[in-house]
């Protein structure tokens, strides 16, 4: 307490710290913050962002910069008001607008990144060679390291969620970048490789012919999606998420990216979910119906388009509000969590 210190003694202790400084050391001084809270106190706030806020935004984007201005890509990011950067603490989530015609120039990168496309039909993207169609529902991967352009070939402006875990690279400073020398890579002979391999989602080569521990599959068609999810419908749901998938990586059934996995829902009419808690971050995306997500005191009532990002060890609930299914994408942090023996979860 420091009514106790006498003026010997903070000078005493001003010395001391002054001395330790001096060799790069430190001691534990009793105003110092916390080192262990008795849980997560994390300075990411949980968010929702409404369609109806960001719709606007998007088309003032889409007219009023263009493609080269500012980088090669147009992005509306996501933004947490609880951190300098990023949408949680570990990924970056943005809103990418690509008009017809445009092309999404080719580089690579240290960070892991996914495209959810939300809205639109007709472009392509191509990763280390093979080239797949982006169509509204799809999930699309671009692991680490892996050459990437994306090209729209459509005839309406498309949107789709880009994730990045740039956060968690930057904290592990394992930042590397490359241009690609142009604007779009060659493709391969045989462009869906990987897909003819993996792609069945119940058989896979018996003997491996990709680096181990990666995931080979680089896309995830939604009819694909959509059907795994009606027909585990047949069976009782999740107490608290209903009728849910994980994407998998086919070679070992684990999730789909090292550092993130993403998950499909289906929430039906009148579920009414129960709350849960647990370290690790996430983000929704709503891909259709309308519903209520409770998180801590708030109530986030959104509609088809708004997204929610959720703090760790926040309690949250959803509920389908609507007389339809609803379906929510997510992205969180889990396999970092579990990878690195920091996941806890509790169930209410
Ligand atoms: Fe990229």
């Amino acid at each position: 307490m420091s009514e106790s210190i006498t003026p010997e003694d903070a000078a005493a202790r001003r010395a001391l710290k002054a001395d330790l400084e001096r060799f790069n050391c430190k001691v534990h001084q009793s105003d110092d913050p916390p080192l262990f809270t008795r849980q997560p106190q994390p300075d990411m706030k949980s968010v929702h962002w409404r369609w109806r806020d960001l719709e606007p935004l998007l088309e003032r984007i889409g007219q009023e910069v263009a493609l080269g201005a500012g980088g090669p890509r147009r992005t509306l990011r996501l933004h947490n008001p609880g951190l300098p950067y990023g949408t949680t603490h570990t990924f970056w989530g943005s809103i990418q607008v690509i008009l017809p015609g445009e092309v999404a120039t080719a580089h690579r990168h240290s960070a892991n990144a996914l495209r959810f496309i939300i809205k639109g039909k007709g472009a392509w993207t191509t990763v280390e060679g093979e080239c797949y169609p982006m169509n509204e529902g799809d999930l699309v991967l671009t692991p680490a390291w892996l050459w990437h352009d994306h090209v729209h070939k459509g005839d309406q402006p498309m949107i789709w969620l880009d994730v990045l875990d740039i956060s968690l690279m930057r904290m592990l400073r394992a930042t590397f970048f490359d241009p690609y020398p142009q604007d779009m890579q060659a493709v391969s002979e045989i462009p869906d490789r990987t897909w003819r391999l993996y792609g069945s989602g119940l058989m896979r080569p018996p003997r491996a012919v990709h680096e181990e521990g990666t995931n080979p599959l680089l896309v995830y068609p939604f009819d694909r999606a959509q059907e795994a999810l009606d027909s585990l419908s047949g069976l009782p749901g999740d107490p608290c998420d209903d009728v849910v998938l994980e994407y998998q990586n086919p070679t070992n059934g684990g999730p789909a990216m090292r550092t993130l996995a993403q998950q499909m829902q289906k929430l039906r009419p009148g579920f009414q979910g129960q709350p849960r808690r647990h370290s690790g971050s996430k983000l929704y995306v709503v891909m259709r119906g309308k519903g209520t997500t409770t998180v801590g005191d708030e109530r986030y009532d959104w509609e088809e388009g708004d997204f929610m990002a959720i703090a760790p060890w926040a309690w949250h609930a959803h509920s389908n509000t609507g007389s339809q299914d609803a379906w929510l994408f997510q992205v969180n942090d889990l396999p970092t969590m579990k990878a690195l023996g920091y996941f806890k979860e509790e169930r209410g």
